[in-house]
């Protein structure tokens, strides 16, 4: 039986992240959020007591086995994947991103078009690129300049019959907004194209659903997801039966996700990502883990998240010397990762403003390379970007705007 409890207020949650005890204040999420204790505690305790290889038929080594399965079970709950789809652990979504379009070469033909988003990080744009080698044509999905945008119009024009890949962030890690992925993905698989979604900068904000959207691939970084150094590649069943992973030969095309994991996952990795579930039942108010508790606990991130987005969206559009990069208002339809360019002043001076007095906020590209080119930006100072999740405080937003608001 499931039992619910009370949802935990803003010191509760803190008090759940060593880290947060410190002075820093930590407003640059959208590069790594922090860990749960229990995650680091975890992690921690598999590497001095279980650090053993997998398959040998002794208890430890099975009890490994098991761990390493639970992260593949956790993380394809996490993105309700069960039932239309398997999950592959690696490294980096970097990584699992090259990994795919490298195995995507295999099947692509001269004449096969591919869709890149603009807006994409370059671990979803330089990939699909190298197929350019395969004889693929690359139509870019544009960026509005002036807003930042990606209209789905601009989508429409850019499919075809020839369409086999669109390629584009759920949410792009400077702009904030949240594309329509359902509608992308009717689009795209209207015109038979699978589509591949980055997730990265979506991920610790929202509930993932990978069933709802219909989406072919979705790929996010657990280090940004209150966990390990690691990445997840969801796959739908279908999708990867048209391609073969990069393991080795006498490992089945069917054995997914083995196939599809060169070299074994990161076993200490995946005893953190496996650890998550405590926390999410801990947000969640529940002592089970299914998706109910998922959902709840990414709704409990979002109604916290919620008022420092709007407090943050509000002053960036109130600042006379403030330019807000992307069309859309505080909301559901954005996330609270807010990128900002002074009129005058570089993104790099007033980053050094904030970083002097212990706020972790960040300048630059953040590799979406050309989206700022894109929106006009010299790509080396590129925006100055702000992003919160769950656990910082409304508090800490006053700070930093405190500390800013004398240098704009
Ligand atoms: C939107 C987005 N996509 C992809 C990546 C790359 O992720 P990883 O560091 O796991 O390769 C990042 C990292 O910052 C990102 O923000």
């Amino acid at each position: 039986m499931t039992t619910t409890h009370a949802v935990p207020d803003l010191d509760a949650i803190r008090e759940r992240f060593p880290a947060l005890a410190q002075e820093t204040i930590f407003l640059e999420n959208a590069g790594g959020s922090q860990m749960p204790g229990e995650v680091a505690d975890v992690m921690h305790a598999y590497t001095r007591k279980t650090f053993v290889q997998l398959g040998a038929p002794y208890a430890l080594s099975e009890h490994c086995g098991q761990v390493v399965q639970q992260a593949h079970d956790d993380a394809r709950l996490l993105v309700n994947g069960d039932g239309c789809g398997e999950v592959v652990l690696g490294p980096s979504t970097s990584m699992l991103l090259r990994m795919l379009a490298d195995s995507y070469a295999d099947v692509i033909e001269q004449g096969d078009e591919i869709v890149i988003a603009e807006s994409g990080h370059e671990a979803n744009v330089g990939p699909w690129l190298r197929l350019e080698r395969q004889g693929a044509r690359i139509r870019w999905w544009r960026v509005d300049p002036e807003t930042g945008s990606s209209p789905l119009e601009g989508l429409h024009e850019v499919l075809s019959e020839r369409t086999k890949i669109v390629a584009l962030p759920h949410v792009s890690n400077l702009v904030g907004e949240v594309v329509d992925l359902a509608a992308v993905t009717k689009a795209a698989h209207d015109v038979g194209a699978r589509v591949v979604a980055d997730g990265v900068a979506f991920a610790p904000h929202r509930a993932v659903d990978v069933e709802a959207w219909g989406v072919d691939w979705y790929v996010y970084s657990t280090y940004k997801v209150f966990g390990p150094h690691a990445a997840v590649m969801f796959g739908r069943h279908d999708a990867f039966a048209e391609l073969v992973g990069p393991n080795h030969f006498f490992v089945p095309d069917d054995a997914v996700p083995y196939k599809w994991e060169l070299g074994g996952v990161s076993h200490e990795a995946a005893a953190g990502i496996a650890a998550l579930r405590g926390y999410l039942q801990f947000l969640a108010g529940r002592d089970t883990y299914d998706r109910d508790t998922v959902t709840r606990a990414f709704e409990v991130m979002e109604r916290h998240e919620m008022p420092l987005q709007e407090r943050l969206v509000a002053w960036a559009q109130e600042h006379p010397q403030l330019r807000l990069i992307g069309s859309a208002g505080a909301g559901r339809e954005r996330v609270a990762t807010v990128s900002v360019v002074h009129a005058t002043k570089s993104s790099q001076s007033l980053s050094l403003v904030a970083n002097r007095e212990n706020i972790g906020i960040r300048f630059g590209h953040m590799y979406a390379h050309r989206l700022c080119t894109a929106l006009g930006l010299r790509p080396v100072d590129g925006v100055l970007r702000v992003s919160a999740v769950h656990y910082n405080s409304p508090a800490e937003i006053e700070r930093l705007i405190d500390v800013l608001e004398p240098a704009l």
